[in-house]
């Protein structure tokens, strides 16, 4: 499973690709807009098209999403072409993400301008990374419409379910990929019982007809849903540097560690 890092942050991208463990990026307006803000709070201005080329040049040639802000079909379409355009020069190596469904409530009639803007630009060669899918059903569309990365939200599926069901969560807790039962009924959203179950949906259909797009598990939160991600045969999973760097902790490690080093005997040392 190839991973990216789902950040703007330049030092954060940094620091995953000199790792070695990042594989691709992706961005969308909130990660951006933090990143911004964190460069203006230290003092600093930010040029944003040198700020985004520099990312460009850091992810080595490696794909980077950088997303539409438009929300009709033709703007969606126009402005990734227009970034495609002023950004891929530079490392060769842009995806234009673009909402399955741009629409903001059920009676607005832009639910297929996602659709058709993926296809526009797919047409063109340029790669799109559909972002915002939530139902296996909407990924197949993407994928037919020629979609090369399709990005399940896992956890904000999982925010859906726990809040439908009602309580209190913490969005980074772990969500059974199974799902959870209440009242001798599992959980879910029409069908979906967990962030991963979606994921693995989306897999399955796009492995059994053999499109070329690859699914992308995206809105993870912590490390088990990332190893559920790669055992349900996500292609790709995007995290954010937080999650990255909490794969690697585990107490009994530290505790080796402690022995280990209590037990090393000079000469082993001097060698
Ligand atoms: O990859 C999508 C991601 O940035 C959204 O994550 O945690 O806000 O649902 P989250």
């Amino acid at each position: 499973m190839k991973i990216f890092i789902d950040s703007a942050d330049l030092d954060e991208i940094k620091q995953a690709f000199e790792w070695g463990v990042a594989d691709g990026v992706t961005t969308n307006p909130s990660l951006l807009k933090k990143a911004v803000e964190k460069r203006k709070e230290k003092g600093e201005k930010v040029d944003i098209k040198s700020y985004l080329a520099e990312i460009l040049k850091v992810a080595k040639g490696t794909p980077v999403s950088l997303e539409v802000t438009k929300t009709d079909a033709k703007g969606m379409a126009e402005q990734g072409r227009k970034l495609f355009k002023m950004f891929n020069p530079v490392a060769n190596n842009v995806y234009i993400k673009i909402p399955v469904n741009p629409a903001f409530k059920e009676d607005d009639k832009t639910h297929f301008d996602g659709i058709e803007a993926i296809r526009e630009l797919s047409k063109e060669k340029i790669p799109v990374n559909c972002t915002l899918i939530f139902t296996p059903e909407q990924a197949l569309l993407a994928a037919k419409a020629g979609a090369k990365f399709l990005s399940p939200f896992a956890g904000r599926i999982d925010d859906l379910i726990r809040t439908n069901a009602g309580g209190k969560f913490d969005k980074t807790e772990y969500y059974p990929m199974e799902g959870k039962e209440e009242k001798g009924d599992t959980l879910g959203d029409n069908g979906v019982v967990s962030g991963i179950d979606l994921v693995r949906q989306c897999v399955q259909i796009i492995e059994q007809y053999r499109f070329e797009s690859e699914v992308l598990a995206a809105s993870l939160r912590n490390p088990r849903q990332v190893r559920e991600s790669a055992l349900v045969g996500a292609h790709i999973a995007t995290l954010p540097f937080e999650v990255i760097k909490d794969m690697l902790k585990h107490p009994k490690t530290y505790e080796g560690m402690d022995s280990f080093t209590k037990d090393i005997v000079p000469e082993y040392e001097e060698l």
